[in-house]
């Protein structure tokens, strides 16, 4: 049973197949958590918390026997404001006489064969057994529900917290966090993600220290400047061994995750909603759902830690388990034209992707209204008229006449003042009127927190998506949210702006992406803004940057394949000089990088030698063979782009991928900077059967898969910087 529930010591026990977590009804009702790590048999843990939990300013529970615990110091399940623990609570409410006071004890549980469905937000579906605990406030009567889900063959547990408004009268819900564990020890690093336009996802790793630390997001997006997780490593922990606790929030909007140490060295580890700017007013029967957390432990470091959610996202996430398989191979036009083109143009572009390999054009921006820079237009989805006096059906005919699908790029959440919709509807703005307000890329954003608004998107996209053979959409959001005040709501429920607008835009993904399954939507946000599990759910791929530098998409592709399949992430070849930083690297290089994802193009290929056309035809060929392993296969992350040795070693980064059964794999070593005479290198590969032996295409060779793993492969000397090798194994019969 992966849910177990012990009566005599009111314990529950939930397992994976490797992990377990134990929490228990305390004494008077409050729960208690006890463990999450390795695999436990069946066990009484009490006595581990045995011992002194009373002391001086750590006040006394009045409901602990004897009154002589103190929740300040005992490792709480899900804590609460009011209780005389002073750390981060998990939960915190008004009541109409303006008490915060909350006293949340065990009422009952069920345990469920498969999780309830999480309505109005993206969550996991299926798992292997669900628990549902109900909690209530002793004074009101207020209801509180976690839930959990086991995935046993992931390692992973989910959790979300619903709060019911039984109390007869109105309700402000001012915190409601998704998960909160609190672990023994401080002795562990935090690694979380910071960056910022182009430069998505690098990694922080710093050791925990007493007191507050996080990562969050204020923008009303989940942001290029953070990542809703957070991970707790031990200090030895690397890729392939040491203790990894890691949890990761299916939200799109407003998070926290956050680490608090304490003076006995607890660590609270927390992550949901961001209580920085919000509240919500429930009214008596209302109730209120959390995102929901996804939390896994990993004894064998950050590999196996990224493999879990790789494997519980393509198994159990909305759209993301359409990922298994490999995507189409895109040419997307911003790149190759920018907003300067017409329909020769484009016909042009289209007709030389002939005999390339390429499945699906995207027609990026420009296409609509009168847009011929980034002043106008937005909202507008209408044909350029000036651009393509035909629409868009002679250029999507084009596209078919020459063996390719057709892809469109919208940006459906904005506004330009100067476009029709603006002019219509100015109050569909997120802005105060009357008060200055702020623009990015000169555009407002639209509030999806009304209804009327998200019902206009859903009628103007589906028509555009009936009316036209469009097999995919780029969804676009370039800025973030300013100005937070919606013309839609009540005063007192300002504060619930932001979560809205992602229940609208939530709405507005699950009305497209089920009235259209045949469409793939990948998502973007300037890059890789909204590179989160929330926007994977219903568009399972993401731009992951607008930096399509192959050099600078190693440390961006490391960072994101920590929790996201590189499925996930599109990754396109461009022109070099590269438009971005001007560096020159080799197609060989660009394409080894972008097909370790989603891959495409996004370039002029008129402007191809003969050379290059027959090079990219080689490398559309290896992605149609082997595009199944970065789709279906197991990741594994082999040099990092972050380390410089500094002992005269060339600097590379190396991953590779693996056939679920062993019998395939291809591996990228890319040189970031040459040295002269470097010391000779190897290459440890991982994840292979140690008893086969595998033929290496390039090498023209066999080698045991033992000798591969542990003794290493030879690596050539590169003598220039940027080039790049790739291995292809086949394991012999
Ligand atoms: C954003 C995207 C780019 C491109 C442009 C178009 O910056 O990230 O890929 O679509 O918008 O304006």
């Amino acid at each position: 049973m992966p849910i177990a529930y012990q009566d005599k010591t009111h314990t529950f026990q939930l397992d994976t197949a490797n992990t377990s977590y134990i929490f228990r009804v305390y004494n008077d009702g409050y729960l208690f958590h006890e463990y999450w790590g390795r695999r436990l048999r069946p066990v009484d843990l009490t006595r581990l918390f045995k011992g002194c939990y009373s002391s001086s300013f750590n006040p006394n529970w009045p409901g602990a026997a004897g009154g002589m615990d103190s929740l300040d110091l005992l490792p709480a399940e899900y804590p609460f404001y009011g209780s005389g623990d002073f750390r981060s609570p998990a939960v915190e409410a008004a009541f109409s006489d303006g008490s915060r006071l909350l006293n949340l004890t065990y009422v009952s549980h069920e345990i469920l064969p498969a999780k309830p469905p999480l309505p109005g937000l993206p969550s996991l579906d299926g798992g292997d057994a669900a628990l549902e605990v109900t909690l209530a406030d002793t004074a009101t009567g207020l209801t509180v529900v976690l839930s959990y889900t086991v995935y046993e063959d992931s390692d992973v547990i989910t959790r979300h917290a619903r709060i019911v408004n039984t109390t007869g009268e109105a309700v402000r819900v001012g915190r409601v966090l998704s998960a909160s564990v609190d672990l023994p020890g401080i002795n562990y690093d935090m690694i979380g993600q910071y960056g910022t336009h182009s430069r998505e996802r690098q990694i922080d790793r710093v050791p925990l220290r007493h007191g507050m630390q996080a990562v969050e997001s204020r923008r009303g997006a989940s942001g290029h400047h953070s990542n809703p997780f957070l991970v707790l490593a031990a200090p030895d922990a690397g890729e392939t061994a040491g203790e990894v606790y890691a949890a990761a929030l299916i939200y799109s909007g407003n998070f926290l995750a956050a680490a608090e140490v304490d003076a006995n060295n607890v660590t609270r580890l927390q992550i949901g909603l961001n209580p920085f700017d919000f509240s919500w007013k429930l009214e008596p029967g209302e109730s209120f759902a959390s995102p929901e957390a996804v939390l896994t432990y990993s004894a064998e470091g950050l590999g196996r830690m990224s493999r879990n959610f790789h494997r519980v996202f393509q198994g159990h996430l909305g759209r993301v388990k359409e990922t298994k398989r490999p995507g189409p191979i895109v040419l997307n036009s911003w790149e190759a034209t920018y907003f300067d083109f017409d329909e020769d143009k484009l016909r042009g572009i289209i007709q030389s992707c002939k005999g390339l390999g390429i499945d699906l054009f995207v027609l990026d921006d420009g296409w609509f209204g009168h847009r011929n820079d980034d002043t106008t237009s937005l909202g507008d989805w209408f044909v350029h008229r000036g651009k393509l006096p035909n629409g868009l059906k002679p250029v999507i005919d084009c596209c078919h006449e020459n063996g390719m699908q057709f892809g469109l790029w919208l940006e459906p959440e904005m506004v330009s003042e100067d476009s029709e919709l603006y002019r219509a509807h100015p109050d569909w703005v997120i802005c105060k009127p009357g008060q200055p307000y702020c623009k990015g890329r000169n555009q407002l954003v639209l509030d999806l927190s009304r209804p009327e608004v998200v019902a206009y998107l859903k009628e103007t996209i589906g028509r555009l998506l009936s009316e036209n053979d469009i097999a995919y959409i780029k969804w676009d959001m370039n800025r973030n949210i300013t100005d937070q005040y919606s013309l839609g709501l009540p005063a007192d429920r300002q504060p619930e702006l932001l979560h809205r607008y992602m229940l609208g835009l939530y709405d507005l993904l699950e009305d497209l992406t089920s009235r259209f399954p045949q469409v793939l939507f990948e998502g973007c946000s300037g890059g890789g803004g909204r590179f989160d599990a929330g926007m994977l759910y219903y568009m399972p791929q993401t731009w992951a940057s607008d930096d399509s530098d192959a050099i600078e998409r190693l440390k961006i592709q490391w960072g994101t394949s920590l929790i996201y399949p590189p499925r996930c992430m599109t990754a396109h070849v461009s022109a070099v000089p590269n438009h971005q930083l001007g560096r020159v690297t080799p197609l060989r290089t660009r394409a080894l990088v972008a097909m370790s994802a989603s891959f495409g193009y996004e370039l002029d290929p008129t402007a191809f030698s003969k050379e290059e056309r027959a090079e990219v035809a080689e490398q559309t060929a290896y992605y149609h063979a082997m595009g199944d392993l970065v789709a279906g296969g197991d990741f594994f992350r082999l040099v990092s782009p972050f380390e410089a040795k500094g002992n005269g070693e060339a600097e590379g980064a190396a991953w590779m991928f693996v056939s679920p059964d062993q019998s395939r794999a291809f591996a990228v070593y890319v040189q970031r900077l040459a040295v002269p005479a470097g010391p000779p290198r190897r290459l440890r590969l991982r994840g292979l059967d140690p008893q086969a032996v595998y033929r290496i295409d390039e090498l023209g060779a066999d080698f045991g898969g033992d000798e591969l793993m542990y003794a290493g492969l030879a690596l050539p000397n590169q003598a220039k910087d940027f080039e790049a090798l790739r291995f292809t194994l086949t394991k012999k019969v």
